[in-house]
């Protein structure tokens, strides 16, 4: 039987070009380094480096399964070097950011760093989409993974890909208690919308089509529920495999047409449109965003990536980028305002409540 390849991207915040911008090149090509060496050493076949925004994305492909504790130690160290060889050196911005502890104790997930891996036998020819996102949180796939994976007006496979006809089964994490539900669509999508429009706490993992083939994985971490204050906001990754009895490329990446409202922007505290763009223009401005997407997508054969094609960079996604463009206008008149700032429970994570407190003695009573 051939080997499962393992694609997995893990990726952190530790420090940035001015503010949360930009990845510094020096860090970029640190990592290039570590990477090329884990890969002469045997333990991936082949890697990636890229960044959307403030956000070091190591993208991998090898043969040593999910959650392995080698590849995530290796993960961890990379990005621990990093930040003491040039974040600090440079002084960048928030350097070490996403590092929530200080040394690696077997569970990348609860330290800070985002992943997303799928486990998988090739197929005769296998494309992956690899997201990545800036300013915003791990929620912001819910919407797009619904309406690919669930929604006919948008999947045409779903409809006429006797593959796909029997629909797939969402796996949703309750990110508050830490605990998982799997649904079953089309049967049960009204009980996934009433999870998932609460993207703040109820987060899409994985993706299995009926048979149990896997079709996506998403990080799930909120850095401010494992931190319990505000650390910046998660910026999330997600892996979708396509084509061949699973939603074709263009199906999975037609939900970005239109820019949904996700929460994040400046002090990850505001709700903006998820603008997606090709890696050039991946780089948060305005307002610190609006929140940025970008599609990668990839040929995987024997664990190695062919690739990447820059997807978003077509001017198909001209008139999402200026409906994007257009829905930051509106919300950002609002200023301090809700619904463009979050509302009190997410407010908790961030620097609001030392605010209020100083107010707390001034309050007077006045009855009914
Ligand atoms: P500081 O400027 O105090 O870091 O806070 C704003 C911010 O950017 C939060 O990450
Ligand atoms: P990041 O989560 O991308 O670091 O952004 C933090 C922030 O406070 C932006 O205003
Ligand atoms: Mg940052
Ligand atoms: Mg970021």
């Amino acid at each position: 039987m051939p080997q499962k390849t393992t694609i997995s991207i893990i990726k952190a915040d530790i420090g940035s070009l001015v503010g949360h911008h930009v990845v510094h090149p020096q860090q970029l090509a640190y990592a290039e380094k570590l990477l090329e060496e884990a890969k002469k050493s045997g333990l991936i076949v082949d890697y990636r480096v890229f960044n959307c925004g403030d956000d070091l994305e190591l993208l991998m492909g090898h043969q040593r399964g999910e959650n392995n504790l080698e590849i995530q130690e290796f993960a961890w160290n990379a990005f621990k070097e990093i930040t003491e060889k040039v974040s600090k050196p440079l002084k960048l911005y928030a350097a070490g950011q996403d590092l929530l502890a200080d040394a690696f104790s077997g569970n990348i997930k609860g330290m800070g760093p985002g992943v997303a891996e799928i486990e998988f036998e090739e197929r005769a020819a296998d494309p992956i989409v690899v997201f990545a996102a800036d300013k915003t949180e791990p929620g912001a796939w819910n919407y797009p993974l619904y309406k690919t994976f669930a929604d006919p007006f948008n999947t045409a496979g779903l409809v006429i890909d006797p593959a796909i006809h029997d629909g797939f089964d969402f796996t949703v994490m309750d990110v508050y208690e830490h605990k998982e539900v799997q649904l079953r669509c089309p049967l049960e999508i009204y009980d996934l919308l009433a999870l998932i429009g609460t993207p703040g706490r109820y987060c899409i993992s994985k993706i299995h089509r009926r048979d149990g083939f896997i079709a996506a994985a998403a990080s799930t971490s909120r850095l401010s529920l494992i931190a319990g204050r505000y650390v910046g906001k998660d910026d999330p990754v997600c892996i979708v495999r396509a084509q061949h009895g699973l939603p074709a490329v263009g199906e999975v990446l037609e939900p970005y047409a239109f820019p949904h409202i996700v929460a994040g922007w400046m002090r990850g505290s505001h709700h903006g449109p998820l603008m997606p763009v090709s890696l050039k223009n991946a780089r948060c401005t305005r307002f610190d965003g609006p929140p940025r997407v970008v599609a990668l997508g990839f040929q995987v054969h024997d664990a190695q990536l062919e690739g990447p094609a820059d997807l978003f960079d077509d001017p198909a996604f001209d008139k999402a980028r200026a409906m994007a463009n257009e829905a930051a206008d509106y919300l950002r008149r609002h200023g301090p305002f809700m619904p463009h700032r979050l509302g009190p429970e997410e407010m908790e994570y961030t620097t609001l409540p030392k605010v209020l407190e100083k107010l707390k003695d001034r309050f007077r009573s006045v009855g009914p």
